[in-house]
């Protein structure tokens, strides 16, 4: 191990700092190879050189390059399906039922990693209620690093992503074949909108959402961050809107306004009102 622990504690603030994210002891443990490559690309030999750098003058881009570089993208498609039954059974249905007059439906897909969450919901949407096509369906697809994005707006996934999840029928249905790679088909891409978006500093302009999306990131901030995260969830979501968060986290103890609702098996959290 090459790094110190006052080089661990200065990664772990610049970290915080630039994304909220909290380093465990788990991850401190692999800082020098997540770090290594972000050294390389700028000419230097490791980590500790990478330190030394950014120890001696505050550079916003290095910083932003560790913080993107230590965020876990684990992700998958249908992933803890139970929330994608319930847009399909229950919340889509719903919402169908109340915007008949504007005929809009407006998700946002926060954290969104390399895109198999946001296209999850575009087949869902494709497929069980083909009779939007007239509607104005708006996915937005937001997430902290620019290299996920990237991937998620290429809509390419390997064998072994796909395998991952999605049942074969869709893999048919919605993507094609190019070699060792699969491709999302355009009517998929046609309903997301993937940009940039830094939960912890200022949002630009997002709208009002009728369905968000906020699954397993929550837990790689501290209670505050999580906290003040919820509450302006709460601004942008519609009164009677819908909130996803991951199966393994939960609002206990962060004081936030949103009341838990199960739909079958399946968890969400509606606004107190
Ligand atoms: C584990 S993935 C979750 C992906 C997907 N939501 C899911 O449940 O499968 C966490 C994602 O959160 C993103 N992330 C971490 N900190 C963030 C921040 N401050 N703002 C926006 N996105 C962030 C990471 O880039 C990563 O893609």
């Amino acid at each position: 191990m090459l790094l110190t622990d006052p080089d661990i504690e200065f990664l772990s603030g610049v970290v915080a700092e630039y994304s909220g994210n909290v380093i465990s002891p788990r991850q401190a443990y692999m800082l020098e190879k997540q770090l290594t490559p972000v050294a390389k690309n700028v000419g230097l030999n490791d980590v500790v050189e990478l330190v030394g750098k950014m120890r001696q003058a505050p550079n916003a881009i290095l910083s932003t390059q560790v913080a993107e570089a230590v965020t876990v993208n684990e992700t998958s498609f249908f992933r803890d399906n139970h929330p994608f039954v319930a847009l399909e059974k229950k919340v889509i249905p719903d919402l169908i039922a109340r915007n008949q007059s504007k005929k809009e439906i407006r998700i946002w897909c926060a954290a969104c990693s390399c895109g198999q969450e946001p296209y999850t919901i575009a087949m869902i949407i494709r497929e069980h209620f083909p009779h939007l096509s007239d509607w104005n369906i708006q996915i937005v697809a937001t997430d902290l690093s620019d290299e996920m994005l990237n991937k998620s707006k290429s809509g390419e996934y390997s064998q072994l992503e796909v395998n991952r999840g999605l049942p074969v029928k869709k893999l048919v249905r919605f993507f094609d074949r190019q070699g060792s790679v699969w491709q999302v088909k355009q009517e998929l891409k046609d309903l997301i909108d993937f940009r940039r978006l830094n939960l912890t500093t200022a949002w630009p302009f997002l709208g009002q959402f009728d369905i968000v999306f906020i699954r397993n990131v929550l837990i790689y901030f501290d209670q505050s961050t999580k906290a003040e995260i919820l509450h302006r969830v709460r601004r942008v979501l519609r009164p009677d809107g819908y909130l996803f968060i991951g199966s393994v986290e939960t609002t206990i103890g962060l004081g936030v306004p949103f009341q838990r609702e199960e739909i079958d098996v399946s968890v969400c959290y509606r606004p107190n009102n």
